[in-house]
């Protein structure tokens, strides 16, 4: 799917569908004297936000027909602009028509401009037509989407921030295509093996690097920490390296950790059966930093970017770490892995030490870390961290900016303590209470960077149920943040 811009006055443009409030719905039938057929349409239409209705015009007319969407003519605050889009965006994918024009650009949305209405819109509609059919059978699948461009209409003195958009949607788009489809592979395809080869695709991209440490690296830098979660695994861990250098050469590089257990069983401190399947998701921080940074490098930012994918297999087995084991750390710090299923911390505490000789401006790692950061959050938020004020409050910003949301919870000194351990330096697991925040401040042990966040997306990474899929979440958050900082 192709998104454009296009300007000029809407009854001469040629379109399947054009997206329309009713007051240009009526001006466009007028100018093609189908103002009767509109009118006698519409009579039951009653203009809220959420109701649409597609006029269909004859079929000699260049302008197939119109998809009036209820609200647009009115201001509207931006939750109901997303219902409103998100309402034009269901009907729009039912329509049988390769092209289609958008219009709701022109709706009023309080303290927002037209960059944000068009880039939204254009966020809601990547997310809408999603669908991950690679595994099905031809005649299993009816997506009956046809759908190929669609054009976002713009008035002459707005066009260059639609285009602005535009651009920023699309690479956005392919950001998240990318996240989501790595997090609804299933774990016998996707191991860490097979994220280092979809890295390596990205790595063709211009101005894009890729290595990886393989397990004998990682046991020359001693990461014990990280080789006690893979060593059980017939799929060998690897640290991926994906280096960006959009920007100058001396400008300190932003660095993304994700979190890549490819399939979390808890190791021999085994899960239970119950939704254990879901456990392939474990690498959806890993697959949205490598998302976020495809969007980066095809919107070309002129920044640099480091991301690390910690990807790693949590399996027990023969050569399992047990309950009490105590490893070495890339760090120095020693380890009392008490529970085998604290596994992401401890292959981010070595990816967060093996940051530093890149020498970030900012490090911010996203990981599925904690079962409590659902229970606290739920799915409509993700969990911010930071030791830094200013970094915690751009997250944040660009979480709301996009509606991927996130919120902030605490890094207290006083939850450090239930850390201790009798045998070793720290302990990975504490108490269950606030175990979304221990974990957070397990990793904060392992960095020194003054402008460091981690985000726990253990809640928002993936739909269960009904709807069970990676959603691309924090792709769009990461993205919006690091095209602020040009
Ligand atoms: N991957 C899980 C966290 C998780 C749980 C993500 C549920 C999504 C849904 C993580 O590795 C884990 O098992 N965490 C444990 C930590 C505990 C042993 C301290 C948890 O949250 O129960
Ligand atoms: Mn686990
Ligand atoms: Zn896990």
């Amino acid at each position: 799917m192709k998104y454009s811009t296009k300007t000029g006055t809407l009854a001469k443009l040629p379109t399947g569908a054009l997206v329309a409030g009713l007051q240009t719905a009526r001006q466009v039938a007028r100018a093609l004297k189908q103002g009767a057929l509109l009118e006698a349409a519409t009579i039951d239409f009653t203009d809220n936000v959420g109701q649409t209705l597609i006029v269909r015009f004859p079929k000699s007319l260049s302008i197939k027909r119109i998809v009036v969407v209820g609200g647009a003519d009115a201001e509207q605050s931006e939750t109901q602009f997303r219902k409103m889009t998100s309402a034009a965006v269901a009907t729009l994918k039912s329509v049988p028509t390769p092209n289609a024009i958008w219009t709701l650009t022109a709706t009023k949305v309080r303290n927002r401009d037209s960059y944000w209405k068009a880039a939204s819109a254009l966020f809601e509609l990547s997310t809408a037509i999603y669908e991950f059919n690679e595994h099905k059978s031809r005649d299993q699948v009816n997506n009956k989407l046809t759908l190929r461009i669609l054009h976002m209409h713009a008035p002459a003195r707005s066009r260059a921030s639609v285009q602005r958009a535009v651009k920023f949607a699309q690479a956005l788009k392919s950001g998240l295509d990318l996240a989501r489809d790595l997090g609804n592979q299933p774990a016998n395809v996707c191991n860490p093996t097979y994220l280092l080869s979809e890295a390596r695709k990205l790595g063709r991209l211009p101005k894009m690097r890729v290595t990886a440490l393989d397990e004998k690296r990682m046991r020359e830098l001693g990461m014990g920490a990280f080789l006690a979660v893979s060593q059980a695994s017939r799929t060998p861990g690897k640290m991926i390296i994906v280096n960006y250098k959009g920007g100058k050469p001396k400008d300190a590089p932003f660095l993304l950790i994700g979190k890549g257990i490819t399939f979390d069983t808890g190791g021999i401190s085994l899960k239970t059966p119950a939704a254990m399947d879901e456990m392939k998701f474990d690498m959806c921080g890993a697959a949205t930093v490598l998302g976020a940074t495809r969007a980066v490098a095809e919107a070309k930012l002129p920044i640099n970017l480091v991301t690390i994918l910690a990807a790693a297999e949590n399996m027990p087995g023969g050569n399992a770490t047990r309950p009490g084991d105590i490893v070495r750390t890339y760090s120095g710090q020693t380890v009392e892995i008490l529970n085998t299923d604290a596994e992401g911390r401890l292959v981010l505490c070595d990816a967060l030490s093996y940051a530093e000789r890149f020498k970030p401006r900012v490090i911010i790692d996203v990981a599925t870390l904690t079962g409590a950061c659902v229970v606290a959050l739920g799915s409509f938020a993700s969990a911010v961290f930071s030791n830094n004020d200013g970094l915690a409050n751009e997250l944040l910003e660009a979480g709301e900016w996009t509606g991927d949301r996130a919120w902030r919870l605490p890094l207290w000194e006083e939850y450090q303590a239930s850390l201790h351990s009798n045998f070793a330096d720290v302990a990975n697991v504490a108490g269950r209470d606030g175990s979304a925040i221990k974990a957070a401040c397990f990793l904060s042990r392992f960095t020194k960077n003054p402008a460091w966040a981690h985000m726990d997306i253990a809640g928002s990474a993936y739909h269960g149920g009904a709807k069970k899929g990676a959603t691309g979440r924090p792709v769009a958050l990461l993205f919006r943040y690091l095209a602020q900082q040009v």
